[in-house]
């Protein structure tokens, strides 16, 4: 019975050209990722700042791993809460400007819990269209009720809160929007809060450590909460919500995925730590990071695509699925990996290429990925 259902759901996946079957990968070197045999330049990768890359940062992260054990052997309410993840806490709590954090295992656990756990019944949340699927999944599970608005329309999230209920309200989006590499207008969303007033919740997945003042991400002026995984520009895994200390109190004691869930380990914490002080003095990779993607942008709309993302995010709206499966797989004869955005992860019918720079990428580099979309796209 549950056979049939699955094999009929992947059917159906492959017939509309929605199936993933992703090849593996042998490794990964620099701005290049070694797959089936061939070396290929990698714009699929968010290792923004290449700090995953470095030789110092593997090293930091290898001692650090052999000096504390690799795990924490229990969740953090068993025997897991290591004072040494305490401290990086704090530090990173000092650093992003909040008055407390909360490591967990991943970005995805993070959104999970923090939305599942922080709202509920009687409560309304407002969202961005494109946030995260880890995001949507904690509303879900949240009882809350929720309602999406049109991605970055701050006139249609106001309408929204204009008609909205009496109860506590909360509105989600993200630091730099992880498919269509746009920023939140952070200045409008918050004269949205003074004027109607909402706990705000900032997802920088793809921003801390890349996006404003050292690395601080763009929505501190508006969030109550920010959420940082640490698995894209930190280069290492896991994640940071930063918080209240009431909001931390509350999510330790009711937080079903942080309490039943083993803790990372305090050599994760330390590892953190180490890399946020690489971050901090990073900016001459920031600003790299800026002018590639600035360049490639221009290279990409002069070539006559249509192109979203203002950062080391770009998107190439293609449309069609298929299509858009047809130039991934072209590039990637060529040797260069770009990930297609399809359904789900996008609206059906808006599939994109999605480009991802690192400042391990070189301006020859992208002058390559150019020239072969230009061939491929118009062959
Ligand atoms: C916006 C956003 N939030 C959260 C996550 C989840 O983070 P992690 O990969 O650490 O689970 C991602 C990762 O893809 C993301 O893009």
């Amino acid at each position: 019975m549950f056979e049939k259902r699955y094999a009929q759901r992947l059917k159906h996946q492959k017939l509309t050209d929605l199936y993933r079957n992703p090849p593996e990968i042998a490794r990964k070197e620099g701005p290049f990722i070694h797959m089936e045999g061939r070396t290929r330049l990698n714009f699929a990768s968010n290792d923004y700042l290449g700090l995953g890359s470095d030789p110092a940062v593997r090293k930091m992260v290898a001692e650090n791993f052999e000096a504390m054990g690799p795990s924490a052997s229990s969740s953090r309410l068993v025997s897991g809460n290591f004072q040494m993840m305490r401290e990086a806490e704090q530090t990173f709590a000092a650093y992003f400007g909040f008055e407390d954090a909360l490591f967990f295992p991943s970005g995805f656990q993070a959104n999970l819990a923090l939305i599942s756990t922080l709202f509920g019944k009687g409560d309304h949340i407002y969202f961005d269209k494109h946030i995260h699927a880890s995001s949507v999944k904690g509303l879900a599970l949240s009882g809350a009720a929720f309602s999406g608005y049109k991605h970055n329309a701050m006139n249609h999230l106001e309408k929204r809160l204009k008609s909205g209920g009496q109860g506590p309200r909360a509105v989600i989006t993200e630091g730099l929007f992880s498919m269509d590499g746009d920023f939140p207008d952070i200045d409008s969303l918050s004269a949205l809060k003074k004027t109607y007033g909402f706990l705000c919740v900032v997802d920088e997945a793809h921003s801390y450590g890349v996006c404003g003042k050292g690395g601080r991400g763009v929505g501190k002026t508006v969030a109550d909460v920010g959420v940082g995984t640490l698995g894209k520009a930190f280069g290492l895994f896991g994640a940071i919500v930063l918080l209240p200390k009431l909001f931390r109190d509350y999510l330790i004691n009711f937080s079903a995925p942080l309490i039943y869930s083993t803790a990372l380990p305090e050599a994760h914490a330390k590892s953190a730590v180490d890399i946020l002080s690489v971050i901090e003095s990073s900016d001459d990779k920031r600003e790299y990071l800026q002018g590639l993607s600035r360049s490639l942008k221009m290279k990409l709309v002069g070539a006559g695509f249509t192109v979203n993302g203002d950062a080391h995010i770009l998107s190439v709206n293609i449309g069609d699925e298929k299509k858009t499966m047809e130039l991934a797989r072209n590039l990637y004869h060529d040797d260069i990996l770009v990930f297609p955005a399809r359904f789900p992860t996008v609206p059906l019918g808006q599939a994109i290429l999605r480009i991802s720079l690192t400042a391990l990428h070189q301006y020859d580099h992208i002058q390559r990925l150019v020239d072969t979309l230009i061939i491929r796209h118009h062959p």
